[in-house]
């Protein structure tokens, strides 16, 4: 499987099992999920703190002490910042608490890596600079990311962080492509010329930050996946096409195209099917050519000018 580096932890799992979705297994289903995955060098778990209202969180740590999975050999990422339909929160006093509670659910002393889940309008920068310095000083987290942030307001939070920011999570996939094209749409008096995230690719890779890709089968905000979908029969002729070059399937040939992408971007899976998130995981043993790599962007739809 492809490696990528977050910070300074090197070789990475380009495949993240994300856990949202973990609260809806059985106690043997999820110690399944758990042990086979880690097996398989899937050892890489995205979590937030409002998954399940917190549920996911403890699934998991009961399915990893229910099989024996020891901490120092799995990364532990969770997120907070959303009180959920209410507000965001990058307070001081809110971070801090909810990076305890994330702790104590997971039933952990530390987290690899925190992200900050969604901007807060109000941050003050030098605020979540104390907040970071604290958890890292008492050892209760290692690492410090971001999701849904473009870069300008990476920059903001930056400016009051001792810490660089490892990764940035944002929805990205051949049907949730507008990183890409605005880009080539470049100056355009078209829809796909709107830029909507701040080339947040171009400066994750000019900052070292890795992007990671979240509900990279699913269409529109999280409305089923498009892989099968009818109304996405050009992506998913192109995705079987370019799978079968390489023996695998068209979920498979959705993670080989994000990694083909030169941000090292990880992706982040949400299936609670453990035989399918193995099967995903093949896609990051292959690459891509260019050419492959422009047939599925083509066929999702988007253009080339
Ligand atoms: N940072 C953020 O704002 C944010 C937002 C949303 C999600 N996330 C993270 O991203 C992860 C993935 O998100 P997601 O679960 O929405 O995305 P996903 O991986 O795109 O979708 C997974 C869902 O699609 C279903 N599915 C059906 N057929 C599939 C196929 N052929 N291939 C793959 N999946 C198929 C899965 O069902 P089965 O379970 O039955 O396989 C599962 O319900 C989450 O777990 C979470 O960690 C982050």
């Amino acid at each position: 499987m492809k490696k990528v580096n977050l910070g300074d932890m090197k070789n990475l799992p380009a495949v993240i099992a994300g856990c949202m979705r973990m609260a809806s297994l059985d106690a043997r289903k999820a110690a399944d999920f758990v042990a086979k995955a880690v097996e398989n060098g899937l050892n890489f778990f995205d979590h937030a703190d409002i998954y399940g209202r917190g549920e996911s969180e403890k699934t998991f740590a009961k399915a990893c002490s229910d099989v024996g999975i020891k901490r120092e050999d799995i990364v532990l990422q969770s997120k907070c910042g959303i009180v959920p339909h209410k507000m965001y929160d990058f307070s001081k006093e809110h971070i801090l608490s909810s990076v305890d509670g994330i702790l104590e659910r997971l039933c952990t002393d530390y987290l690899d890596v925190l992200l900050l889940h969604r901007p807060d309008a109000l941050m003050e920068p030098e605020e979540v600079g104390e907040a970071f310095e604290k958890l890292k000083s008492e050892g209760k987290v290692r690492y410090f990311g971001v999701s849904n942030m473009k870069p300008m307001q990476m920059e903001l939070l930056r400016s009051g962080l001792k810490e660089d920011l490892v990764a940035d999570q944002i929805q990205f996939s051949p049907a949730h492509a507008g990183v890409i094209r605005s880009g080539f749409e470049f100056n355009m008096d078209t829809d796909g010329a709107a830029d909507r995230d701040g080339s947040v690719l171009e400066y994750c890779r000019l900052k070292g930050i890795t992007p990671q890709a979240w509900s990279p089968f699913q269409k529109g905000f999280i409305k089923g996946t498009y892989i099968g979908d009818p109304d996405f029969c050009n992506l998913n002729a192109a995705l079987r096409d370019v799978g079968s070059n390489y023996g695998i399937s068209a979920s498979a040939a959705v993670v080989a195209w994000i990694c083909r992408h030169p941000a090292g971007i990880q992706t982040v899976a949400g299936t609670t099917n453990i035989d399918r998130l193995l099967e995903i995981k093949k896609g990051a043993d292959v690459t891509i050519s260019r050419e492959e790599w422009y047939k599925i962007y083509t066929a999702a739809g988007n253009r080339l000018p």
